[in-house]
Order: C-alpha cells, then structure tokens, then sequence
C-alpha cells in the first residue's frame, strides 16, 4: 500500500468538472453564448437548481481553499443582496417562462455571516418569481461560529430541510492551528436544534490531511459523529494549494502528514464511519442508508457537480453572487471572484461572468465518462472513445489491481476506490494534450 501511495500521490483535479476549471476556453464563451445555452435547456421543462454564493466570512481561517472576502463589516450585506437580485433579474429577463425551483444551494463564504432577515428579504424576493417544484432540495452552508436559532428558523420557514454544518476537526490545537474559532458545543447546539426545528438531513463536512493533525484527532472527532449521528459526511481531503490560497502560507509542509499518514488518516475515519453505521458513497462521502445520499448511490442517481455530490440532478443549474458556477452540462460559466468587481459588472447591467467554457462532443463524451466513475464506479466504452489511448494510460492502475477492463468498460476496484482522481485522470483527454507546467492541482492522496 505504501508504494501505491507514494506512486499516485501526484497533483491530480478533483473532478467536479470536465473539463476542468484551467482548461477551459473561455474565448469561445460571450455572454450571449451563454445565455443562448441556458435557454435552450430551460425551454425543455422550465426546471431549474440554483447556487448563490454568499462570500463574506468575519474570520480568514487558513486552511480555507474556497472563495471568500473576510470582513466585519456587516453594511455590505444589503448592496451584495442587491446585486445578487439584480443578476438574477438578468437570467430572468432573458428565460421565456416562469422558472421552476427544484434545488437551491446557499454556499459560501458564511452564508450565516448574513443577518437571518437580509437572508429572509433575498430569498422572498427570488421566491416571488419562481414556482417551487412539490419535491425540491434547499440547502445551506452553516458554521457553527455564527449560525443563530433564528438562522435556523427563518431557513426552515423558507423551505430549507438540508443543513451543511462545517465542523472539520474538534480538536482544539487543531482549531487554533487552522485559525477556526468554533466549539464543541456550538456543533452540538447547531444540529440539535436543527433536527428539533424538523430539518431532515444534517451533513458534517470534515478534513484529514490537516497540519498537525494524527489518528487520535481523527478518533475524536468520530466519537463527536457516533454521538451527533448527522445523515451525511464530507470526508475531505486537505487541498494544500498554497500558490493559490495566500492563507494556507501560514503552516509549514513539513507540519502536513506525509502521504501515507495522511491515507491512513482517511483509512481509520472510514472504518470508524462504517462501523457507526455509515456506508461510502462516491468520493469522499458517507450517508446513512436511509438518507437521499445513499439512496440515489444505491440506485444509479448520484450526481455529481462543484458543489460535491449531490441525489439530484437537474441539467440546468445557474450560479448567482461572486464566483459562482453555472452549468447547463453543454456548457460551465463562472462570475467575477471579487465582491467589487462582481458588483460593478451588475451596476453595469452586464452578466459579471469571468470565465467559461462551451463543451465539444469529445468534451460531452469525456465528461459522462468521469461522472460514471465518480458516482458509479464504473463506465461503458462509447463509439468515439480513444480506447487505445486510454487503456495505455490504465496501464499501471490495472497491473496494480485499480481497475478491471472488461469487454463492455472499465470498472473501479475496492482499492481504487482511494484512486478515483488517478483513474479518472486517464480520461482526461485535455490534460494529456497539455500537461501543466507548474503547479496547478492539489495532489491525489
Ligand atoms: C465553502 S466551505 C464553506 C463552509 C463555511 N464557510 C464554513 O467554514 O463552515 C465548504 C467546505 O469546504 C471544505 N474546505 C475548505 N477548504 C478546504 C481545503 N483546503 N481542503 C479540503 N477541504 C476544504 C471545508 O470542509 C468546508 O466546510
Ligand atoms: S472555511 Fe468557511 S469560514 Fe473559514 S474562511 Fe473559508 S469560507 Fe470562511
């Protein structure tokens, strides 16, 4: 196992896309393009999921890899709010219909950075313009620093029944490393009182691979999951990218568990997640069997999308707020990344996108290819596929017992389950036809 560890530890995506983000070819992509996408697909049957993303968190915590502005100034609230409902006017204007709401995901950022009654006045607003499908999914990103009964209250009246609590570890020099202010009992209060509200499915997301981090962190952190019993676990992998998140300079790479610490790290947490009753499904993920998660894994619906995995898939997923992704699965768009800039393109009344990509029929072909890996462990050989090509590059996975090459595709092991980025990555045609140069992805283990 060692060997295989150190072998496949190399930077390899993470596969929430394909293509993923440094590939894509944001020329071919105007705003008119992408709109002419998105209404071609909002014309088959008006449903659509919805991501807003809500950026503003008080503290920087340095291990953080996502898209953020770190501020106490709560005044900015009310503008962003503004801003986020004027682009949505924009989407609005150009679809010719009512839309309908099947998902809608408030991600951050601290979404309960925002004062439960400006949540309150952005929602009602998108609400008032769109029918809500009878079976819809309405989920929130709650740290547990900031996340009030009202929070919890005003969401759950506004139809949220899925709540995302950031725990990550429990261990307080661990907190105090990572610059994560939040306690025990603040995780405790935050899903206990979200399961006595009536949400139904409570994830925790957690990390291994942190800086100092060791296996009785790890067992700690599990007896805080046997006790609090959530529905679902992000199990994520640190994403140590330093060249890309500023704050993560703040820890040594030697303070980082080397590679087969840090698998083993993973190996003990999914055996204690197995033995408290919690069964993987795709990457890094764990559900109890009788939440959706586990259920659409169970029957061949899992999805998977930048938000991780998700139980349902709707085609048409449109991102709102600064650096927010849209996907029509014909095509990715991404919004600007800084509050300013984001809010001056809407001033502008132009759609703040940054980037985008409009997928080739190699690029749809490619794509369903690593979502059926991802999500169901194996895929089928397509016409068109390079199969040479790629079996050539599953050269070392097959000998090292990874993957089975059968006549109808290719199918993940038990032990290449831990290698899905690795395998995938075989696919992945426009990595091999320029692989970077520098440092572009986090590595695999
Ligand atoms: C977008 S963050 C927002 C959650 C919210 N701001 C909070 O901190 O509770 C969602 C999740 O991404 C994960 N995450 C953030 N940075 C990461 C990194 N460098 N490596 C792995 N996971 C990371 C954390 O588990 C976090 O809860
Ligand atoms: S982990 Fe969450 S709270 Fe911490 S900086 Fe990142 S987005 Fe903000």
């Amino acid at each position: 196992m060692q060997s295989l560890l150190e072998k496949y530890d190399t930077p390899a995506p993470r596969y929430t896309s394909y293509p993923t983000v440094p590939y894509w070819e944001s020329d071919h992509l105007t705003e008119a393009e992408w709109t002419s996408h998105v209404v071609k697909v909002f014309e088959r049957d008006r449903h659509l999921s919805l991501y807003i993303h809500l950026p503003f968190c008080e503290k920087l915590c340095t291990y953080c890899g996502c898209n953020k502005h770190i501020t106490t100034n709560h005044a900015l609230e009310s503008p962003y709010i503004q801003a986020v409902l004027a682009e949505w006017k924009m989407y609005l204007d150009r679809l010719p219909g009512r839309p309908i709401l099947t998902e809608l995901h408030l991600g951050g950022g601290t979404p309960t950075f925002f004062h439960p009654d400006n949540l309150r006045q952005l929602l009602e607003a998108i609400f008032a313009t769109v029918d809500i499908a009878p079976e819809h999914e309405f989920s929130f990103e709650a740290h547990p620093s900031s996340t009030t009964e009202l929070h919890l209250e005003v969401l759950y009246e506004l139809g949220f029944r899925r709540i995302s609590i950031g725990v990550q570890d429990v261990d307080e020099q661990i907190l105090r490393v990572i610059r994560r202010y939040q306690t025990i009992e603040q995780v405790e209060f935050v899903t206990q009182t979200a399961r006595s509200i009536g949400y139904d499915s409570v994830n925790f997301d957690l990390i291994y691979g942190l800086p100092f981090q060791n296996q009785q962190h790890i067992v700690r952190t599990m007896e805080l999951v046997g006790n609090l019993k959530p529905d679902r676990i992000a199990f994520y992998s640190y994403a140590h990218v330093p060249w890309l998140k500023n704050g993560q300079r703040a820890f040594d790479e030697n303070d980082l568990p080397n590679p087969v610490d840090k698998r083993a790290l993973y190996e003990l947490g999914k055996n204690l997640l197995e033995t408290l009753g919690y069964y993987d499904v795709g990457m890094d993920h764990f559900s109890l069997e009788k939440d959706a998660l586990f259920q659409s894994a169970k029957n061949g619906q899992l999805h998977r999308n930048f938000m991780g995995y998700t139980p349902v898939f709707t085609p048409l997923s449109i991102g709102l707020g600064t650096s927010a992704i849209g996907d029509t699965f014909s095509a990715f768009a991404q919004n600007l990344k800084t509050v300013a800039e984001y809010q001056n393109a809407v001033a502008a009344g132009q759609l703040p996108l940054l980037r985008g990509h409009i997928l080739t029929a190699e690029d749809l072909n490619i794509r369903q290819h690593i979502l059926n890996l991802m999500c169901r462990y194996h895929t089928n050989w397509q016409p068109g596929d390079q199969r040479d090509v790629i079996l050539a590059r599953l050269a070392e996975p097959i000998l090292d017992g990874l993957v089975e090459i059968g006549p109808s595709g290719v199918r993940v092991t038990e032990l290449g389950k831990g290698f899905l980025r690795n395998i995938c990555m075989a696919f992945d045609a426009r990595y091999w036809a320029k692989v970077p140069s520098g440092r572009v992805f986090s590595k695999a283990v």
